[in-house]
């Protein structure tokens, strides 16, 4: 395909003379053979130039560039995959497109583009590691009226969280009550978001990456941020523990 275009472009160029340089550089992107071996750039390039009319050729590492894609930590991140995360830089001065392409490869749009490149059905990219995991303090002076409120929002969908529907805890994920019960409450608590099942639809503000785009979250997400847990945890942290090792009972 990218062949076609050229032998295009050099048929145009036969027939009408020389354009503007301006309006027909390509820009110049610099990435190494290890990228370019998997077949994305292949894969993403065409699929810009077809909505922008703007072509980007690559180039060798050590060539003039516009735009650079290296695993080194420089730049923007751009999408991570095999072993590596690639960033893209600003190399060269002033290809008014070039901005234009690194807009579109670190958006969502861009993003979309690489992580759904396929070799023999399996995804070769995701996206960027958002930041380093945080731990999270332990703290429990957080707000628990609003801590209240929030598990009940959050949570309630699946856990018993308040008394008012203690009685009618049948289910079988865990009430409050019960994991307040649980000596390393506090912990699991603090990492809830990292315990199954919460990853898979629990997007805690930057914090967890986001869901991989080729599985996006079953339900509707858990969308909250840390001082949100701050205030579960200071709700949790007053509730009453269930009595796990009582017996049952008989009158
Ligand atoms: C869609 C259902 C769902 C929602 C919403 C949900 N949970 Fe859970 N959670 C579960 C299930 C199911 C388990 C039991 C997992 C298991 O036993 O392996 C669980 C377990 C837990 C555990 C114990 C984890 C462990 O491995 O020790 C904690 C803590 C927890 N949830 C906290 C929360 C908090 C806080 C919220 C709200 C911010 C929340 N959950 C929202 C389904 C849910």
């Amino acid at each position: 395909m990218r062949r076609l275009a050229a032998s295009f472009c050099l048929a145009v160029l036969a027939a009408f003379g020389p354009v503007p340089a301006t309006a027909q550089d390509a820009v110049r992107l610099a990435a190494p053979q290890s990228l370019v071996q998997t077949g994305l750039m292949e894969y993403v390039l065409p699929r810009f130039s077809l909505k922008t009319g703007v072509r980007v050729e690559i180039v060798a590492p050590d060539a003039k560039a516009d735009l650079a894609l290296t695993n080194q930590s420089a730049g923007t991140p751009v999408f991570r995959g095999p072993g590596a995360t690639w960033s893209l830089m600003r190399v060269g001065e002033g290809h008014e497109d070039a901005a234009r392409f690194a807009e579109w490869l670190s958006g969502e749009i861009g993003l979309r583009t690489v992580t759904s490149y396929e070799v023999d059905g399996t995804a070769l990219f995701t996206p960027p590691p958002v930041k380093e995991q945080k731990v999270v303090e332990a703290s429990f002076d957080g707000d628990a009226v609003l801590g209240r409120k929030l598990s009940g929002d959050l949570c309630g969908r699946c856990h018993t969280v308040t008394e008012d529907d203690r009685m009618s805890d049948i289910g079988s994920t865990p009430s409050f009550f019960v994991l307040r019960a649980m000596p390393d409450w506090g912990r699991r608590f603090q990492s809830f978001y990292a315990l199954n099942p919460h990853p898979a639809f629990t997007q805690v503000d930057e914090v967890t990456p986001p869901f991989p785009m080729d599985r996006p979250s079953p339900i509707i997400p858990v969308e909250m941020t840390l001082d949100d847990l701050d205030a579960i945890l200071a709700y949790v942290s007053a509730l009453t523990p269930a009595d796990l090792g009582a017996p049952i009972q008989h009158q």
